[in-house]
């Protein structure tokens, strides 16, 4: 038998979808969600934001959250952090990912984390210093890589030159994010070519939202750069609070499903991912008119 290549999926929904849910999930109802998610075999997941709950009471509850979650050898747990109280609230929980996050445009990195990207970055430098010290992995996401809600078209070099700080801070990963789901393949396809000269294939993740249905498309354009790891919403949850326009991420089980026919291994089960699914739709309904 041959060995089909792997590729990786980093289920977000617990960070991703539920921030942007209108109503508050409740921290049983998150632990519920992640503990499905885990029984379908992901290896990395990303559960919550240690980001102020001023600005997203959705994950005002990421202690309990991550507390409440349990390491395990096959499991990579992450969690974004803006800054150095973050990522020192999150390692004392425990975590083995931080994912520091900005922006390709000013304008969103001023709308979502309210200062420049020059500052996020410099914002950025105690968490990286954190995460060396301590052995944990970071990543970094580049929001905005292709469209902004407010800039619209994003150039790949403005992409690349905060991929590139990123990388410079010690990120061991960059995810490269269509925020609001604008991008076409032809795009993909151009950005890649020039990241993964850049940085290797290896070193990139993708993050697809998929508000206008390009998302596995865009997943094709960029496993054809050699693109491996995507990330991913159950059910296709999410959005992002200071994006108008950012609707679902891309769906998880349209995406696994995609990658296995497309001849990848994930190493997910589609039918525990289907029960955590269910279980994920149910939570956007009013608590009144949900089914047992
Ligand atoms: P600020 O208001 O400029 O900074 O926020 P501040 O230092 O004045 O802090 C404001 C309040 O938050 C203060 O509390 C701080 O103590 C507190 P108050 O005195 O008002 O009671 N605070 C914190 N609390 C908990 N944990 C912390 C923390 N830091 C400060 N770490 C800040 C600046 C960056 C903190 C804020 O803008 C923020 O938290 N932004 C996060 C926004 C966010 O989470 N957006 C969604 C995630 S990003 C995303 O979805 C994109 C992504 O999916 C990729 C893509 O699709 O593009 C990743
Ligand atoms: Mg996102």
């Amino acid at each position: 038998m041959t060995m089909r290549p792997a590729a990786t999926i980093v289920e977000v929904g617990p960070r991703d979808g539920l921030q942007n849910e209108k109503q508050i999930v409740s921290t049983a109802d998150k632990l519920e969600l992640i503990r499905l998610l885990l029984a379908a075999g992901f290896s990395r997941l990303e559960v919550t934001a240690f980001v102020s709950p001023r600005w997203v009471p959705q994950m005002a509850d990421h202690e309990a959250v991550l507390r409440g979650t349990r390491p395990d050898p096959g499991l990579i747990r992450s969690v974004l952090v803006p800054n150095e109280r973050g990522a020192l609230a999150a390692l004392a929980a425990g975590v083995e990912e931080l994912a520091v996050f900005t922006s390709a445009s000013e304008s969103f990195a001023q709308k979502n984390i309210n200062c420049s990207i020059a500052e996020s970055l410099q914002r950025f430098e105690p968490v990286a210093a954190l995460a060396a010290q301590r052995g944990v992995r970071l990543r970094g996401y580049v929001s905005c890589s292709f469209e902004c809600p407010y800039e619209g078209q994003v150039t790949a070099e403005a992409a690349l030159d905060v991929a590139q700080a990123l990388a410079d801070l010690g990120c061991s990963e960059i995810s490269l994010a269509d925020t609001i789901g604008r991008a076409k393949p032809d795009r993909v396809d151009a950005l890649m070519h020039m990241a993964t000269r850049a940085f290797g294939a290896e070193m990139l993740a993708c993050h697809f939202h998929d508000t206008h249905g390009n998302a596995l498309n865009n997943v094709d354009a960029a496993l054809a750069h050699g693109i491996r790891i995507f990330d991913s919403a159950i059910g296709g949850l999410g959005g992002c609070p200071y994006a108008p326009g950012s609707a679902g991420n891309l769906s998880t089980i349209p995406l696994a499903v995609h990658l296995e026919n497309a001849g990848y291994s994930t190493g997910l089960k589609v039918a525990a991912l289907q029960t955590a699914e269910t279980f994920a739709l149910k939570l956007r309904m009013p608590l009144a008119t949900r089914p047992q």
